[in-house]
């Protein structure tokens, strides 16, 4: 897909930049002279989208394996990037996992993975980055990946939902803190979308027929069909909106039946 925008010499800092809808991101800022640095846990899966994001235009970027529960891999993270670019002009927070367990078998270690992941680590990683590079830049721009799970309860994924709600609201939260230096913090709400995360429910069939029966457009989102939003919310387009989401759901909840 094309898309218009100009990230020229912005460092733009992606995790869960391996696979799925950080790697869209990632293909999607390499084609505006962003430079990329890709982050995740698998290594291999990173050299693809470092591939990728080659194809796509980017001439500069970095690889980091980093594990976003693990304190001292982010802390390591920060020191290379402080190193190496000394600066971070565009956060997005895109790892993240989900689960399908029902609640009374969720272990309190489950839950914490969950939170751990998708809640604690984008709050770790936003106050550090604002705190070691963006306040002394004089500004910036965070946007985390929520999700509708983050709207409506998802059943069997009580941690998820919890946890993206949390991202929601933290969202808001850091938007008002930081307004006055100049950083923006806004979040996207994909609806299911084909990655990883949700192929082992697209292969129930029941499951498929219910969600796309419950979806205006009736079908999944393709990863590329969410990056426009987080591009647009990264831009200077965008300089008047902070606090603020914008939901990629396919008309969900927006349209009642
Ligand atoms: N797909 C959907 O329907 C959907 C809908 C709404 C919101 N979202 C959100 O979108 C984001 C991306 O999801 P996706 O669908 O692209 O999932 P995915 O294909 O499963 O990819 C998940 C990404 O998160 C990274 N990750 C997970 N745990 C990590 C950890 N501990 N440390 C570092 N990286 C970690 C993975 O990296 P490695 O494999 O390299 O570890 C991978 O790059 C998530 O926040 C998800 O909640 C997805």
């Amino acid at each position: 897909m094309k898309y218009v925008f100009d990230f020229t010499d912005k460092v733009v800092l992606i995790t869960g930049a391996s696979r799925g809808l950080g790697r869209a991101y990632a293909c999607g800022f390499a084609q505006f002279g962003a430079k990329l640095i890709l982050t995740g846990r698998d290594e291999l899966k990173l050299k693809e989208t470092a591939d990728l994001v080659e194809k796509a235009g980017c001439t500069e970027h970095k690889s980091i394996v980093c594990d976003v529960l693990v304190e001292a891999d982010m802390d390591r993270m920060l020191a290379e990037i402080a190193e190496s670019y000394g600066r971070v002009d565009i956060l997005v927070n895109d790892a993240g996992v989900g689960h399908k367990i029902p609640a009374v078998d969720v272990s309190m270690e489950e839950w914490h993975r969950v939170l751990g992941t998708n809640l604690d680590a984008p709050f770790y990683l936003s106050t550090h980055i604002v705190k070691k590079f963006m306040l002394a830049q004089g500004g910036g721009n965070i946007v985390n990946i929520a999700s509708m799970g983050g709207f409506s309860g998802i059943p069997g994924g009580a941690a998820y939902s919890a946890s993206k709600a949390g991202v929601l609201n933290m969202s808001r939260a850091l938007a008002g803190e930081w307004a006055k230096d100049n950083i923006r913090v806004n979040c996207v709400c994909p609806h299911y979308t084909e990655t990883d995360m949700v192929r082992p429910l697209m292969a129930y069939d029941a499951w498929m027929k219910l969600n796309n029966s419950r979806t205006p457009l009736g079908r999944l989102a393709q990863p590329e069909e969410t990056v426009g939003a987080v591009l647009f919310l990264a831009s200077d387009m965008a300089s008047y909106i902070t606090g603020s989401f914008i939901q990629i759901d396919g008309g969900c909840l927006g349209v009642a039946y």
